[in-house]
């Protein structure tokens, strides 16, 4: 469906939820059934070298420790999922432009191709790099990247970040990650503060004009420990729920063929949340698989789910979760958005 901004700002504040979103289930049903394919989560690192106001693992947190899992623990990690059937996984962490970190991410993903074949869908969520870091982890064996671009808004997003953080760069980054041949997903945070509803609609715009092949989107949600949090005005827990949601099924209703995720931070607002944003039009649940000794460092947001639960705990969650919604589970498919190969024919 192609959407002007009228049109897409009338599905984020004017119709009806329940409609809304029937009709952007509907479309997600027709294009995969009722199915959900997982992506394995392995936050393999809370260092970052940037300063988000937003951000509880932010360089200037210092109350965060700071951790590195090491090459066997992220391998097994993956294999664990592997194993379970996860069709891909993604591998986290905070941003570093280090060539250090750049070998070691090398390292990683070719133990990982080593261990495990081809088989595997292998996502990168580590920040903003340069085209040849970009270029030598497609080639070591990553398949996809996630990158979110936080905010459509420049100026909005000048306001989140220090001055030395560029929405310029960033917009640059997921270009290049798309011309290399990475499959590329985007995102953006709801509910921020000095967020409109038209920013809203301009971030859906801004997927549907960059030709984003994932879709990542949740609430904003104030972490106390973070410079955003002495001037944010907090949005009720209801409304971010509605606004979330709402933006799942304009993405799923603009472009049908994306993968869109029901994203954690959905849970965080809400106990059901994950299942409503699968009622929303999303396609994809993110498991996380972070050995549990990780898991209480990795808090980019209050109230975060999963903190003390297991890999194993997860897994079973999850499985009652899905189901619970009546659909089912895509076990050991990649689940390749059907976006790129349309994009690349
Ligand atoms: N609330 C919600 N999401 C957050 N992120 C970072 N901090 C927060 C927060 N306080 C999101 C950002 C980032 C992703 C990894 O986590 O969108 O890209
Ligand atoms: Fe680092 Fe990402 Fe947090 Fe920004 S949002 S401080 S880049 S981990
Ligand atoms: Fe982790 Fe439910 S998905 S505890």
């Amino acid at each position: 469906m192609c959407a002007n901004h009228n049109e897409i700002a009338a599905m984020l504040r004017e119709e009806d939820l329940a409609a809304l979103m029937r009709r952007a289930y509907e479309v997600k049903t027709a294009t995969w059934g009722r199915r959900v394919a997982l992506r394995g989560l392995v936050e393999f690192s809370n260092i970052c070298a940037k300063n988000c106001l937003y951000c509880g693992i932010r360089r200037g947190n210092s109350k965060v420790s700071r951790y590195r899992m090491d090459e066997s623990e992220i391998v097994d990690a993956v294999a664990w999922a592997a194993d379970n059937r996860y069709g891909s996984v993604v591998l986290q962490s905070g941003e570093l432009e280090t060539e250090e970190n750049a070998a070691f991410i090398e390292r990683v993903l070719k133990a990982i191709r080593a261990r495990l074949g081809d088989g595997l869908g292998i996502t990168l969520s580590v920040g903003e790099q340069s085209e040849a870091t970009y270029r030598r982890w497609l080639d070591a064996g990553a398949n996809r990247y996630l990158l979110r671009i936080e905010t459509s808004n420049p100026e909005l997003y000048a306001r989140l970040h220090p001055a030395d953080h560029s929405w310029q760069r960033r917009l640059e980054c997921l270009r290049t990650l798309s011309r290399v041949g990475y499959i590329v997903g985007t995102g953006v945070m709801i509910g921020l503060p000095g967020q409109t509803v038209d920013d809203l609609a301009r971030d859906i715009r801004f997927f549907i004009d960059e030709g984003v092949d994932m879709i990542g989107m949740g609430p904003y949600l104030v972490h106390p420990d973070t410079p955003l949090a002495a001037d944010a005005p907090r949005t009720e827990k209801s409304r971010l729920l509605e606004l979330t949601l709402r933006m799942i099924a304009a993405a799923r209703l603009t472009i049908p063929d994306a993968n869109i995720a029901s994203t954690t931070a959905l849970q965080a607002i809400d106990p059901e949340g994950r299942e409503k944003g699968l009622l929303a039009g999303a396609n994809v649940i993110m498991p996380n698989v972070t050995p549990v000794k990780y898991r209480g460092e990795y808090i980019l947001y209050p109230d975060k789910p999963c903190t003390g639960e297991s890999s194993e705990l997860c897994r079973g969650c999850l499985e009652r979760r899905v189901k619970s919604v009546g659909e089912e589970i895509a076990w050991g498919e990649r689940g390749d958005p059907l976006h790129f190969a349309r994009r690349t024919a």
